[in-house]
């Protein structure tokens, strides 16, 4: 990786244009649909120029001082508000954040000062099953918060039992997901909301994947298992925007119950000479654009653009399992409930899915590797590949090589060996 020194001179814009654009080239090329979970294409040029003007009119905003802004203000409570509807809470409970990641810190803080200022507790715990996102174990190590993990079921989903099992008076968090990242499958919400009731602790709902999906999946028809705010025992909820929401980067929701829960979230300080500092999320400046462009996606789709999108994906989504059920030496992992799950070597197969793996990397498509298998995470754009992310399955079955030994990879992170411990961050390359 080149390291650049520091430019002497400015450049002409057409030069650092030409630069960008270069540098751009050489990235993954979402839109020919061949890529997966990193965007969540949902295949509108109309949206998408609504989003590019939208962000256009938003990019040197700041949504820190909501004084200063009151745009932003009436956009993001609309967007909580909407938000609130869709995951039956009441209105003006939780806030918009940048992302998943940050939607659970927060939920992970919210429930630590909940602890802290209610019970007492000093040495808090959160307990989430082993397929939970890494975000909870991150959030619980910046957070000094200890985390316990239960194994799944043979189902593959959080095990209550398990999970029970883990739970103490210095619990502060039960955290089921809908779905798991890794096998698309619903955990058993209203077991681990009843398991948080009745220890006294919090449950939240990762719904940062399925969030803005399950409601229209529901409508559909398709077995939804109880998941949202409509079982008792749930207490917080994120769920991202910038993923099934269709919004560009940077958007999510953490949403409560209890409205009255948000005020655990803020931060407040006068200590320093700059007067009274109060921030809602962990950021301090914060981009506008998400914001907008998230209050605008959801404004332009509607209930009826919604549903018309996920037709998209479940019709997608029948169509790659049926590929992968079309090939013997495959098998999906589990039952998944949405439009994510992993495929790998079917039982009694001795397939090298890292090498079929390989061979659909040759052909443009970029799947994620899981342990497992080949991980798909299917978006509305999906619906135009079906037919061709098929025959070119069959045909890297059919042809593959040897795995170039490329291992499971998520976020940024490039590894060439089978142990994450030894994996090396590509940032520090
Ligand atoms: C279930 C689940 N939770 C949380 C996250 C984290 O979201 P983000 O990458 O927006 O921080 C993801 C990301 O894919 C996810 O799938």
């Amino acid at each position: 990786m080149n390291k650049a020194g520091f430019p002497e001179y400015g450049e002409a814009t057409e030069d650092v244009l030409a630069a960008v654009k270069d540098l751009a080239a050489g990235d993954i090329d979402w839109r020919s649909g061949r890529a997966f979970s990193l965007v969540y294409h949902p295949g509108d040029e109309e949206l998408e120029r609504l989003l590019h003007e939208v962000a256009l009119i938003y990019l040197h905003e700041n949504a820190l001082n909501p004084f200063k802004y009151p745009s932003l203000v009436q956009m993001e409570n609309d967007v909580v508000d909407m938000a609130a509807a869709l995951f039956h809470t009441v209105p003006r409970a939780g806030t918009m954040s940048s992302g998943g990641t940050e939607s659970i810190f927060l939920a992970v803080h919210t429930a630590r000062e909940w602890a802290a200022q209610r019970k007492g507790v000093t040495n808090p715990n959160v307990v989430t099953a082993s397929t939970a996102h890494p975000a909870f174990a991150k959030a619980c190590h910046y957070l000094c918060v200890e985390h316990r993990r239960a194994p799944v079921g043979a189902d593959l989903r959080a095990d209550p039992a398990e999970m029970a099992r883990l739970v103490d008076a210095n619990t502060v968090l039960v955290v089921g997901s809908a779905p798991c990242y890794p096998f698309g499958v619903i955990d058993p919400i209203p077991e681990l909301a009843s398991l948080a009731m009745e220890r006294e602790a919090l449950c939240h709902v990762d719904a940062c994947l399925g969030g803005w999906l399950l409601p229209w999946w529901e409508r559909l028809g398709e077995p939804v298992p109880p998941w949202d705010f409509r079982v008792d025992g749930v207490t917080s909820l994120s769920a991202d925007v910038h993923k099934y929401g269709y919004t560009f980067k940077g958007a999510s929701v953490i949403l409560y119950r209890d409205p009255e829960m948000v005020r655990y979230q803020w931060f407040l300080y006068d200590d320093w000479p700059g007067g009274l500092y109060g921030s809602i999320t962990t950021a301090g400046t914060r981009p506008a654009a998400p914001i907008a462009g998230a209050w605008a996606t959801i404004k332009f789709l509607g209930a009826d653009g919604y549903l018309r999108k996920a037709e998209q994906v479940r019709s997608a989504t029948r169509g790659f399992l049926d590929a992968v059920a079309a090939i013997p030496e495959l098998s999906v992992t589990g039952k998944p409930d949405m439009s994510v799950f992993e495929f790998g070597a079917a039982e009694g197969s001795d397939l090298d899915i890292g090498g079929v793996g390989d061979v659909m990397d040759d052909r443009g498509w970029n799947l994620d590797r899981q342990p497992g298998g080949l991980h798909v995470m299917v978006s509305p754009y999906h619906v135009n590949v079906v037919d061709q992310f098929g025959t070119d399955l069959a045909d890297a079955v059919a042809s593959h090589r040897a795995s170039q030994g490329k291992a499971a990879g998520y976020g940024g992170i490039a590894v060439d060996k089978p142990s994450h411990r030894e994996a090396l961050c590509i940032f520090a390359l």
